[in-house]
């Protein structure tokens, strides 16, 4: 469900508004003109406001005929992290009103527009909960940065659906055709396609379900020719039940939205063109339903890369990287691009090391890292960078094959660092970078700009990355 809440931009504060919202920041001089009972600074001592962001002092004023209402709020130090915040809280405060006038701060009104539409986003089968606010008029915004905005959120919230769609509906055939319907060529990889290009990885997660796998290609190109070319991989797991290494249910449940990092993918690539990015992108979703049966993959089978690498399978729980591994081999030998950059609800370790609210982002190339990660500062999706530790190389060797999927023994530990130390094998020689968004793919809480659920986190940082000039 796209956010149906509207942004708009007004030029004048209209007179004798129903509901209001005016940042403590404002100034207010002309406070008489918001009808409110007494001078803003007596109110805010009154109500030992202290400005935080996310903080709303209700006042109630009189409006013909009834009582309207002034939401006073808060912007702390007007970063854009704050306005974010204060955004937020004020689409909450205001959930299931017609329209909510808003006098914006100082700052970065892409970022508060932004958040003020994302924290309106909800993701519901069945009865609607109570609708969100339905306008957003916006006085003192730039229209460019609304439009900027408006483009970021529907991203954000077409991710944040893919990935809570029950995996019922979303095998990896119903992810193909969502991603064809981007608006950018689209090129589909079925199962005797994949057979016959050799994408050995993919086929063998594949394998045990019933709904084939897919591998998706979507293509970018600018108005202006790009002098770079940027290739973006997703993991596009439908349902991971971890396979015949299966998952306990506590586990397993939440894992509709292991195709977290294929929908940021396929939303990022539909958003470009009304972006106006200046960058090639080609963008791969490595989709496949990981299930036990008997045509399932067993640990212990060997499998044939895309390339010819072997891997011995000794987990097929750890099957994000083989798909992955796959769709890195191709973009590599086939794409010819600048730099490569994989997204992936990859492991659980992951969340232990970052918690929800910051994701990994490792990287064979220190410039490529730092703008991820300032991409992500920015635009608040953030990032933080971990080692590929070399010595835990050994952890991945088969006695066998070329590689093993998961380390045999317990030895090096460091679950997330070993699965970007095997994807690394297959990226080649070009700048590389890998986000594992596993701690950060879900809210557990509905809270400012999250919703319970998929948060379409890696939309916002590559959006970010990918429109710099
Ligand atoms: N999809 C999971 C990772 C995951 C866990 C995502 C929790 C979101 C929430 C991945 O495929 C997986 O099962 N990883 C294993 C790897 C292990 C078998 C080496 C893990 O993290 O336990
Ligand atoms: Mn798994
Ligand atoms: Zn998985």
């Amino acid at each position: 469900m796209p956010i149906e809440t509207t942004a708009s931009v007004v030029t004048d504060l209209p007179a004798a508004a129903e509901l209001l919202a005016v940042p403590y920041s404002h100034d207010l001089t002309p406070s008489r003109a918001l009808d409110l009972p007494m001078p803003v600074a007596d109110l805010l001592a009154h109500y030992e406001a202290k400005g935080e962001p996310g903080e709303i002092v209700e006042v109630p004023v009189a409006r013909q005929g009834g009582v309207g209402r002034v939401l006073l709020y808060g912007v702390g130090d007007g970063s854009p992290h704050a306005l974010r915040k204060a955004a937020a809280a004020l689409t909450r405060k205001v959930k299931g009103r017609a329209e909510l006038v808003v006098v914006v701060p100082d700052g970065d009104a892409a970022a508060f527009t932004e958040a003020a539409l994302l924290a309106a986003y909800s993701f519901r089968i069945g009865a609607p909960g109570k609708a969100p606010v339905r306008a957003l008029k916006l006085v003192g915004a730039d229209e460019p940065s609304v439009r900027r905005a408006r483009s970021v959120a529907q991203a954000v919230a077409l991710a944040r659906d893919l990935a809570n769609t029950p995996s019922s509906v979303k095998n990896p055939a119903w992810l193909a055709e969502r991603a064809a319907e981007q608006g950018v060529p689209a090129r589909i990889w079925d199962e005797e396609q994949l057979q016959a290009g050799g994408f050995g990885g993919i086929l063998a997660v594949g394998r045990g379900s019933v709904s084939p796998p897919r591998l998706i290609q979507l293509s970018y190109t600018p108005a202006e020719p790009a002098d770079r070319h940027v290739v973006l991989v997703g993991k596009g797991i439908t349902f991971d039940s971890g396979g015949l290494s299966l998952k306990p249910t506590e586990n397993m449940k939440t894992q509709k939205t292991d195709m977290a990092g294929g929908a940021v993918v396929i939303a990022v690539l539909g958003a470009l063109a009304s972006l106006g990015a200046p960058v090639r992108v080609t963008g791969l979703i490595a989709a496949a339903e990981n299930m036990p049966s008997g045509t399932a993959q067993r640990p212990s089978d060997v499998i044939t890369h895309y390339g010819g690498r072997t891997v011995e399978v000794l987990n097929t729980d750890a099957e994000g990287r083989l798909v992955l591994a796959d769709a890195l081999a191709y973009a590599d030998a086939e794409l010819d691009p600048d730099m490569v950059v994989d997204v992936a609800t990859l492991t659980g370790a992951i969340t232990v090391a970052l918690g929800r609210n910051v994701g990994a982002v490792y990287s064979t190339d220190d410039t490529l890292a730092r703008q991820l990660v300032d991409a992500g500062q920015v635009s608040d999706d953030r990032l933080w960078r971990m080692p590929l530790i070399d010595d835990y190389a050994p952890a991945l060797e088969s006695s066998l094959a070329d590689l093993s999927n998961v380390e045999a023994g317990s030895t090096f530990g460091a679950g997330s660092i070993t699965a970007a130390l095997f994807l690394r094998e297959f990226a080649g020689k070009r700048p590389w970078a890998h986000l594992d968004i596993a701690g950060v793919g879900r809210s557990t809480v509905d809270e400012g700009v999250l919703s319970k659920g998929a948060t379409g986190f890696g939309v916002r940082v590559l959006l970010e990355w990918l429109t710099r000039p």
